[in-house]
């Protein structure tokens, strides 16, 4: 397993670092026989396999049960679980509570949090001095969706743009091990790659990151109802499934399936016997 060692070697030696969402056990054990670097128990499984509204909905609970499955899924892969909306607001107490059940319950290596605000810098602090690595995450923060009025590009004027700069130096000198960039111009993401020691990890954030991540169902085109423009597909499983399901319902009811082989015949002396 990478480890966060490893992943800032990764960044001085220009290897770029792999991370993908996973939410259960099928999807994470696939993931880490495909050898991605590092995982990302995303709240974004509140919209991809909850079906709720935003991330918003999202608590402790959904996290843990399905981080738990992820780490059962991929034991041997660095693992990071997102803590949810206003899990870490209320107060430090209770942000570190909802930390130490999450790193506890679930197996994760490390966590995640959204923003730069004064108490995310000083949570992130005393995580990283109770041996916990944090993830930090600027740009586009979903959990901030109805303050930012929806999902766009973040960081386009040099106002924002420069607060993102601050706030990135910021997330790393609070000690967080690495920060997700998600929406935000090429070039803003290459200075502040190039500005941080720490390893930068894109979404629609460009190539020059030091790493990529994307959401799991986005690339494979898996249930998702909105493409946004970054996510490559690489392969569309959704259409596969779908006409895997509807082969099979067309089978039943035309007496196609079960056949034979797909069947437990009884002998002929058992049905002999019975009189069957
Ligand atoms: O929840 C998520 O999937 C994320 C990634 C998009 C970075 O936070
Ligand atoms: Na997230």
């Amino acid at each position: 397993m990478k480890n966060t060692i490893q992943f800032q070697k990764m960044k001085k030696n220009s290897e770029k670092i792999t991370m993908i969402t996973a939410y259960d056990y099928p999807a994470a054990k696939l993931a880490e026989e495909a050898e991605v670097d590092m995982l990302l128990v995303g709240d974004s499984l509140g919209m991809v396999v909850l079906g709720y509204q935003s991330t918003i909905e999202v608590t402790v609970e959904d996290m843990i049960h399905h981080g738990k499955a992820v780490t059962r899924g991929a034991p041997n892969t660095f693992t990071v679980i997102d803590m949810p909306f206003m899990s870490y607001h209320l107060s430090i107490e209770k942000a570190m509570e909802n930390a130490q059940q999450m790193m506890q319950q679930t197996n994760a290596h490390a966590l995640k949090v959204e923003g730069a605000s004064t108490n995310t810098l000083k949570l992130i602090e005393k995580l990283t001095e109770a041996g916990v690595p944090v993830v930090g995450h600027l740009g586009l923060t979903p959990q901030s969706v109805h303050v930012l009025g929806g999902y766009r590009i973040q960081g386009k004027d040099k106002e924002t743009a420069k607060q993102l700069i601050e706030d990135a130096k910021k997330l790393e000198n609070s000690g967080a091990f690495s920060v997700v960039l998600e929406c935000v111009p090429d070039r803003l993401a290459k200075h502040i790659s190039q500005q941080l020691s720490i390893p930068t990890i894109g979404i629609g954030a460009g190539k020059d990151c030091d790493g990529q991540v994307l959401v799991y169902h986005d690339i494979l085109h898996y249930g998702v109802d909105f493409q946004p423009s970054f996510v490559k597909v690489y392969h569309q499983v959704g259409s596969d499934i779908k006409s895997a399901i509807q082969q099979y319902h067309k089978q039943v009811k035309s007496g196609e399936f079960p056949s034979r082989e797909h069947t437990f015949v009884m002998s002929e002396q058992l049905a002999a016997d019975l009189n069957l």
